[in-house]
């Protein structure tokens, strides 16, 4: 049932994406051709494509170069036919340089003006009680949103989670930060932790998540008084300091 779900979706967000952005699908069909990049599923796209329509945001972030990247671009490129104040553009980070190569080589001419690609290997990330990998070199922007589709984020320790999303706060100004997470269950379960479920809503039949979440600190050794932790009344402790309800 859930294969049926998401195989339906993803034909419906791909229509979308064809509606919204003319000419964006032929473009990925010919990447494809020229490199056999793992993609990003239409649904993840289609959701990222309906927020930076709503929410504008001149700097974007992107984790995981690709066919991906083109979306995000085509995006960039309507806001600005729409709006001629709009100056937004997309900073695309790819850790692995083979993989850099291949992109920055594939991009093509009519994106390149919205789109920054950079070589960022990833590094470990630690924050608090959660350990990640993020990308090294991420440049100095004041990102609004972020679409979280790399790096790797196991290794000889198990489990991690992709933490760019985190990394983006020790600089970013904007108090908000917009974004959408594909697949990388460990990614959002650790926004649920700290926001709450509702922050972002993640589902195996979408494989993705769109997310609105607060720009915080979560490296403050004060994070830890008995008001910043709920106790349920079955004894299930809930961290809740930074959780609107
Ligand atoms: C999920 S992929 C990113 C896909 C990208 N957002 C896109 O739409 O094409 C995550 C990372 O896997 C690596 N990668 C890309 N294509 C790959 C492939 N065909 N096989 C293995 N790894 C790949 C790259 O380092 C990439 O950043």
């Amino acid at each position: 049932m859930r294969k049926i779900i998401q195989r339906s979706l993803n034909k419906y967000c791909r229509w979308r994406i064809g509606q919204t952005l003319p000419g964006v699908l032929d473009d990925l069909d010919a990447y494809k051709k020229k490199s056999n990049t793992t993609g990003t599923q239409w649904i993840t796209l289609w959701m990222s494509v309906k927020s930076i329509l709503k929410h504008r945001p001149e700097e974007i972030l992107e984790s995981g170069t690709g066919s991906s990247t083109m979306v995000l671009a085509a995006t960039v490129q309507k806001l600005k036919a729409e709006n001629p104040n709009y100056n937004g553009r997309v900073t695309s980070m790819e850790s692995v340089g083979a993989w850099h190569e291949i992109a920055s080589k594939n991009l093509p001419e009519k994106y390149r003006a919205e789109v920054e690609i950079i070589l960022g290997p990833r590094e470990k990330f630690e924050m608090g009680f959660f350990r990640g990998y993020s990308h090294s070199n991420i440049p100095n922007r004041n990102y609004g949103f972020i679409l979280l589709d790399a790096p790797a984020y196991d290794d000889e320790n198990g489990l991690s989670f992709c933490a760019d999303v985190f990394k983006i706060m020790d600089f970013v100004q904007n108090d908000t930060l917009h974004g959408v997470s594909d697949g990388r269950a460990s990614s959002v379960f650790v926004l649920q932790t700290l926001y709450g479920p509702t922050v972002a809503r993640y589902y195996h039949s979408l494989y993705a998540a769109s997310f609105s979440i607060p720009r915080i600190d979560f490296r403050d050794r004060k994070n830890n008084t008995p008001k910043d932790w709920r106790c349920t009344p079955n004894g299930r402790l809930v961290y809740k300091k930074f959780r609107k309800h």
